[in-house]
């Protein structure tokens, strides 16, 4: 069985999400390195283990990162998923969980690396929107994606009311990714690249709530 351990800074709502998915693999750990984040709290309620490790009490990133990596191997990780966790990670903490490790970020990627997603689709005028969950590499939102979710932005829309809507499309794509995981339907080559097992798909599969 996959062993997965969720990272995470905040609230924690795809924490919840993967929780209430009763994926097929478990959910070995929460870890946080914010003593503050709902998540750990809903990690507890779920009785999943957590850890706290605060990033300001290591002297460089690096040794923050392997604290991580040890607590990681610990628990007999063998999936990182992150979720909401708000801290760039080391070239060597990335190459170690290469091809094992997703993010879910809130826009279309390529489009909108970084922050303020929703402030920046709005001041565009794009008429779509979402979010990508992709495998993490060393470059920042970069690497191949999996899987996203696309909804069509209203006149309407405001910021808040895209980051809602993104939010509940997050709570579908990435318990969906995760399970497919879990059962091996997808898988990382060496090359980089995604392979969807039994199906002709060679990009990454849209859901799409317009
Ligand atoms: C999500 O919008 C996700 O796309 C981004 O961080 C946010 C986490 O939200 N990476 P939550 O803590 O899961 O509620």
């Amino acid at each position: 069985m996959i062993k997965i351990a969720v990272l995470v800074s905040g609230s924690g709502s795809n924490l919840q999400a993967l929780i209430d998915a009763k994926l097929s693999g478990q959910i070995v750990g929460v870890l946080s390195n914010r003593p503050d984040a709902y998540a750990l709290e809903r990690a507890k309620q779920a009785g999943i283990k957590t850890a706290l490790v605060e990033h300001k009490q290591y002297p460089s990133r690096e040794a923050f990162d392997d604290v991580m990596h040890q607590q990681l191997l610990d628990w007999g990780v063998n999936l990182v998923v992150l979720a909401g966790f708000m801290r760039i990670l080391s070239e060597k903490f990335v190459k170690a969980w290469e091809g094992k490790m997703l993010n879910i970020h809130p826009s279309l990627l390529p489009y909108y690396k970084g922050m303020h997603t929703h402030q920046r689709v709005i001041n565009t005028g794009d008429v779509y929107h979402g979010c990508t969950v992709h495998y993490v590499t060393a470059e920042l939102d970069a690497g191949q994606a999996l899987a996203q979710g696309i909804l069509s932005v209203k006149r309407t829309d405001t910021v808040e009311t895209l980051a809602n809507r993104v939010h509940e499309l997050e709570h579908l794509v990435y318990p969906q990714v995760v399970e497919w995981i879990c059962t091996g339907a997808v898988q990382h080559l060496e090359d980089g690249s995604v392979l969807y097992r039994n199906s002709l798909l060679t990009e990454p599969v849209q859901f799409c709530k317009l």
